[in-house]
């Protein structure tokens, strides 16, 4: 009994000097030009999903209409562009230093327009981290965090009046 409990004891040991060894000699890089960590993108995954709960449920409470889309691209322009960038626009050096990448919020295939609305704006209000995603729960009030998540909820059905207030 005793020299189990002594082999369970040196192999939590062994392992812990041997994770301290990895990340002492360099095999976790921070930079944001290394490729991705073994199991990086499945463990941020599971943690943000457990973290997210049942957000989804949460629905807009704010009317689907161009006065709040409007709203919603003045916040976007303001905080979100330089690193998600806008429609129209050349994509910003910021947004193409860092890692993870920031999803480019108006192109098809980064769109979260079939994300529930709930999960967007739990994103917006609490952000994601250790990737650079910012959580605005102290900087944007309520009413702006939902007009801004219904903008790129429906980021495929921007109005004319939408498309041009983004070009100016
Ligand atoms: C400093 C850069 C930065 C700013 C500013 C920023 N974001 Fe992000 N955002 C990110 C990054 C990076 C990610 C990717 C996180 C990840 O991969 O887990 C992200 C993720 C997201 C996601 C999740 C996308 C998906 O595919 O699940 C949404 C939605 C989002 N941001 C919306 C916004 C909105 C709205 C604003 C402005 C109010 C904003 N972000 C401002 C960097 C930023």
């Amino acid at each position: 009994m005793r020299g189990f409990v002594l082999g369970v004891v040196l192999t939590i040991l062994m392992l812990a000097a041997g994770g301290y060894l990895f990340v002492r000699g360099g095999g976790v890089s921070l930079a944001t030009t290394a490729p991705p960590l073994p199991l990086e993108k499945t463990v941020a995954r599971m943690a943000l999903h457990a973290s997210i709960g049942n957000a989804g449920d949460q629905k807009d409470p704010l009317p689907f209409d161009d006065t709040n889309m409007l709203a919603g691209v003045n916040t976007y322009k303001e905080h979100c562009a330089v690193c998600h960038n806008a429609p129209g626009l050349p994509h910003t050096a910021i947004s193409n230093g860092m890692f993870p990448p920031p999803p480019r919020l108006f192109e098809k295939e980064d769109m979260v327009t079939d994300d529930a609305e709930g999960v967007t704006y739990w994103k917006v209000t609490h952000g994601i981290r250790l990737s650079g995603m910012p959580g605005f729960e102290r900087t944007l009030s309520d009413t702006q965090r939902w007009q801004v998540t219904m903008l790129v909820a429906h980021a495929d059905k921007l109005s004319p009046a939408v498309q041009a207030a983004f070009a100016h």
